[in-house]
């Protein structure tokens, strides 16, 4: 039998609560599809801070790396918000994606037929939608140096290497030969070096990949297209920071935050967290939206332990559970019933159970 370790980082707000039912739904994949699975759970941001001091303490970091596969529920709490950068929650994400390498971070969004009316954009505009963020991860604003604030003066670099636009738009690349071969690449090439920078690389990689199509469009017109024509989007290729505001603003499109799952890759593990945050407002009621983390599980299973089949199982057993009307409050209509995070989780496993075996499966 093979065996898989994964490290689980429940983290903040309501981290831990999406992330119980996540794991549910791993424990009962993995055993399905015959792997030994061993969850070791580790503290990563603000809960960290409180127990050990540190919102990337060196266990966690020691345990990431020798995981197969690393999932996170959320980090971020409010109370640290003046608190030293090194004493951030997100400062302790920052330093595990850093540490994890994982600099190809997959943001896909597609609209499950029973939620269509969930979102703000009319029916007409959401038809066909189904594209992909690739963002990078581990470059820009995010890590540039210098940076510091005094009270008179703030500063954040932005720096980008051939090398590392390179890698993630092979990332982009590829992904588009898996779907509809289309790759925008998203700058702002008319007034940022960097974006210029971006734009020659990735139309340098686009000539290994002619059965590609490119296109580049500015930020602005880009955040424009992707509510006004979001179906004309297939792989959609940027930077750190422009891909952290597009990928909450595509979320608008599924209807809630809450439903959109993460893969970030490098070399070594990856990493599979929502793209939700610790959503403090809620957290410890049992109302948060699991299905962002326990799609996550899905990418873990395909992108992260190569079983895609076990992958498919979940993101129909998801799928099911939402066509029977599983509904956290943030994608419930007028006149649906309400469920708990716990009872989305369980409705998610009864059909992941109820589904037959794979044939040739053990
Ligand atoms: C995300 C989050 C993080 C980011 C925060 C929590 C640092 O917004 O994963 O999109 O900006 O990358
Ligand atoms: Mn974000």
């Amino acid at each position: 039998m093979r065996d898989a370790t994964i490290a689980v980082l429940a983290g903040d707000g309501i981290g831990p609560e999406v992330t119980t039912q996540a794991e549910r739904v791993l424990r009962a994949a993995a055993e399905r599809a015959g792997i030994a699975l061993a969850l070791h759970h580790y503290p990563i941001g603000a809960s960290a801070v409180a127990a050990v001091g540190s919102p990337f303490p060196a266990e966690t970091r020691a345990g990431v790396l020798a995981a197969d596969a690393v999932l996170l529920g959320a980090v971020g709490d409010p109370s640290l918000d003046q608190a030293p950068r090194e004493l951030k929650p997100e400062t302790g994400l920052l330093a595990l994606r850093a540490a994890l390498g994982v600099f190809a971070n997959l943001r896909p969004v597609s609209i499950h037929p029973a939620l269509v009316d969930r979102s703000p954009l009319r029916r007409e505009r959401l038809s066909g939608v189904d594209l992909l963020i690739v963002r990078e991860l581990t470059g820009g604003l995010y890590y540039g140096e210098p940076r510091g604030k005094t009270a008179l003066e703030a500063v954040n670099t932005l720096r980008y290497s051939v090398a590392e636009v390179e890698r993630v738009a092979r990332v982009a690349f590829e992904s588009a030969r898996r779907r509809r071969r289309r790759v925008t690449s998203v700058d702002k090439a008319n007034v940022l070096e960097v974006s210029q920078l971006w734009r020659d690389t990735v139309t340098r990689v686009a000539r290994d990949y002619p059965d590609v199509h490119l296109e580049h469009l500015y930020v602005d017109y880009a955040a424009m297209r992707l509510v006004a024509e979001p179906a004309t989007l297939d792989v959609v290729l940027t930077e750190n920071m422009f891909g952290d505001i597009l990928s909450d603003e595509a979320a608008v499109l599924v209807g809630s935050l809450g439903m959109l799952p993460s893969a970030s890759l490098g070399a070594g593990p990856g990493l599979f967290e929502p793209i939700h945050g610790s959503a403090p407002g809620i957290a410890g009621h049992g109302v948060a939206n699991p299905i962002g983390a326990i799609a996550s599980v899905g990418m873990l299973l395909r992108y992260g332990l190569k079983l895609p089949e076990a992958a498919d199982a979940v993101d129909e057993a998801i799928r099911a559970a939402l066509d029977a009307g599983a509904r956290t409050k943030d994608i419930a209509g007028p006149g649906e019933r309400v469920l708990g995070t716990a009872e989305v989780g369980e409705q998610v496993l009864g059909f992941l159970e109820r589904r037959p075996l794979a044939v040739g499966a053990p």
